[in-house]
């Protein structure tokens, strides 16, 4: 089982290679040892979404074209270029690593003739720093940050449903931070899925 797994994973990841290279994007995770962003304590490194990871998304959510998607620490825009291709009202991803933004940035103006979402914004910024629209539905973690990081982020998005009251989704992926959302009362766990944790946020 080892030895297939050894033997499948590099033939997946050519693959892979192989399709970004024909449709123009870059997404890989940066060769080991590359520095090219000095983290800060609870900050974690970039490695991209699946390509069936929204695929395996909507089908829990039934996303919708009302639907804002924010990608929290968007690394080179592969979560971005996944939600863009649905007819969403907004997606934005907002990513620390000025290089990863860069990435990004050529990645989603490459492929604009394969959106259907026209309102794609990118924002170089530390999430601490960036304003979460009022009116946003999905937020997307996949494990960029933890401990205060996230509990800041979270408690954020909270104040944005306390000013606009909403239905929101809460999407993570990898979830380290799980046991801190299981205990926000205005979030209701729905359920795991391909290891992606689900929240909805209850209605007051
Ligand atoms: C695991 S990657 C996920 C990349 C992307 N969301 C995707 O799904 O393809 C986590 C990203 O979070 C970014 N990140 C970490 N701390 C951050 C912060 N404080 N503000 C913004 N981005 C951050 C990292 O640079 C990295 O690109």
């Amino acid at each position: 089982m080892k030895t297939m797994h050894a033997l499948i994973t590099p033939l997946k990841n050519w693959i892979i290679a192989l399709y970004e290279k024909h449709i123009g994007i870059d997404t890989p995770k940066e060769p080991k040892g590359r520095v090219f962003f000095e983290y800060a304590k609870d900050m974690c490194g970039y490695e991209p979404s699946n390509w069936l990871t929204l695929k395996r998304i909507d089908k829990i959510i039934h996303i919708t074209p009302m639907d804002t998607l924010i990608d929290f620490g968007s690394g080179k825009g592969k979560m971005v270029y996944l939600a863009a291709r649905y007819p969403l009202k907004k997606v934005i991803g907002v990513e620390i690593s000025q290089h990863l933004h860069d990435i990004a940035k050529k990645n989603i103006a490459h492929n604009q003739k394969r959106f259907k979402c026209k309102n794609i914004q990118l924002v170089n910024a530390d999430v601490l720093d960036f304003v979460i629209p009022d009116d946003f539905t999905i937020a997307y973690f996949f494990n960029p940050f933890l401990n205060e990081i996230f509990i800041r982020v979270i408690s954020n998005i909270e104040a944005s449903l306390k000013k606009n009251p909403r239905t929101i989704w809460v999407v993570y992926k990898n979830p380290l931070m799980k046991a801190y959302l299981d205990n926000c009362s205005w979030l209701t766990f729905v359920g795991m899925h391909h290891n992606i944790a689900f929240y909805r946020s209850t209605p007051d």
